[in-house]
């Protein structure tokens, strides 16, 4: 088949709104946006631990350690499903990782900032689940079927981690003057990052246009950030909260909560690695990947002796 009837067959495939599987025929260029945002999207799930990771040991009660302990666990199980989606389509783990520690992947934005309270971990379940929610449960309607899977599961959980993070800023700002104040001051740092997990404006976005036109996206960047600004602002409200942004307004027209304009000079510093935390995130995770290798081989080496197990055992 030609490439241009193959283009051809396949448009007309994701006009149809069928799954792409990894055995079809794809251009190449699908195949690498794809696995751009996939590994991208894995590896935000892994480095995403290490914030949170931070208050383990510092959580207030058992019971906040037991749900946080959950939560991460949840967190390294999405970048599974996610490094997996993304070999589906002919990379290898080692490869992505490689990629990451080489400079040559990013992951999200809003892993590079510090959790200074107890109250960052309400903070980032309630307003950086919240935006993964929203942006995950478009991804699951995405053309590419592992992807598309993947966001299924994955969305259940973020349910559970949103809520949980939601639960931990309403009991702060029924607590005492200094919770609240912990828990504004969570608020107003996390805020700002959260919208930018959208991404840039869609006349700034260097992919949207192929990805849409791909399926990859469905919705664009503008129109899920303004659902989850719709969405988060009275949650806000609901229990006290002030939304750290002065210019922030309700038009009755388009019933949408305007947000003032987003510092995209912070946005682009960090994503080009010089956010008050790439750094750390970065030595964190090279430190522990290579500390961590042990285990990789035990596996490998399991997972050979049972393949040799099985192969002698058919004759
Ligand atoms: N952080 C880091 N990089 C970002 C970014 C962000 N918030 N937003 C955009 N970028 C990068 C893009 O990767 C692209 O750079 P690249 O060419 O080097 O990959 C560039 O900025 C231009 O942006 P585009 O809008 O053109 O890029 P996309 O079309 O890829 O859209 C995106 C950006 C919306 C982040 C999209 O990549 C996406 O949906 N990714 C998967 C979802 C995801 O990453 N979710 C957040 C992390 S997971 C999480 O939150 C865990 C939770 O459980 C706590």
């Amino acid at each position: 088949m030609s490439d241009e009837m193959m283009l051809k067959q396949f448009q007309s495939r994701i006009d149809n709104g069928e799954k792409i599987e990894p055995g079809d025929p794809m251009p190449d260029a699908y195949r690498k946006t794809l696995l751009r945002q996939i590994s991208q999207h894995a590896h935000s799930e892994v480095i995403g631990m290490q914030p949170e990771g931070n208050w383990v040991l510092r959580a207030p009660s058992l019971r906040a350690k037991k749900i946080l302990l959950a939560k991460i666990q949840d967190e390294g199980g999405h970048g599974l499903y996610l490094y997996s989606a993304a070999e589906s389509l002919g990379i290898d783990r080692d490869e992505m990782i490689g990629q990451l520690h080489a400079g040559k992947a990013k992951y999200s934005s809003v892993f590079n900032y510090p959790t200074l309270t107890w109250a960052d971990i309400g903070a980032i379940g309630w307003l950086v689940d919240g935006a993964a929610i929203v942006n995950q449960t478009m991804l699951a309607k995405c053309s590419f079927g592992p992807y598309s899977r993947a966001m299924l599961r994955i969305c259940k959980e973020e349910g559970f981690h949103q809520r949980q993070g939601y639960e931990i800023m309403a009991r702060m700002m029924s607590g005492t003057a200094a919770q609240k104040e912990m828990a504004q001051d969570a608020m107003n740092r996390w805020w700002w990052p959260s919208l930018m997990m959208f991404g840039p404006h869609d006349t700034e976005s260097v992919h949207s246009s192929e990805s849409m036109k791909w399926k990859i996206k469905v919705e664009s960047n503008d129109r899920l950030r303004q659902r989850f600004i719709n969405r988060t602002v009275e949650q806000a409200h609901h229990i006290g909260l002030i939304v750290p942004d002065p210019l922030l307004k309700y038009n009755d027209q388009t019933m949408n909560w305007e947000a003032g304009p987003i510092n995209w000079e912070e946005f682009y510093k960090v994503i080009n690695g010089d956010g008050p935390c790439n750094h750390k995130r970065m030595l964190h995770h090279i430190k522990y990947h290579r500390e961590g290798g042990w285990v990789r081989d035990a596996a490998r080496a399991f997972a050979e002796k049972q393949q040799e197990t099985a192969d002698t055992s058919i004759y």
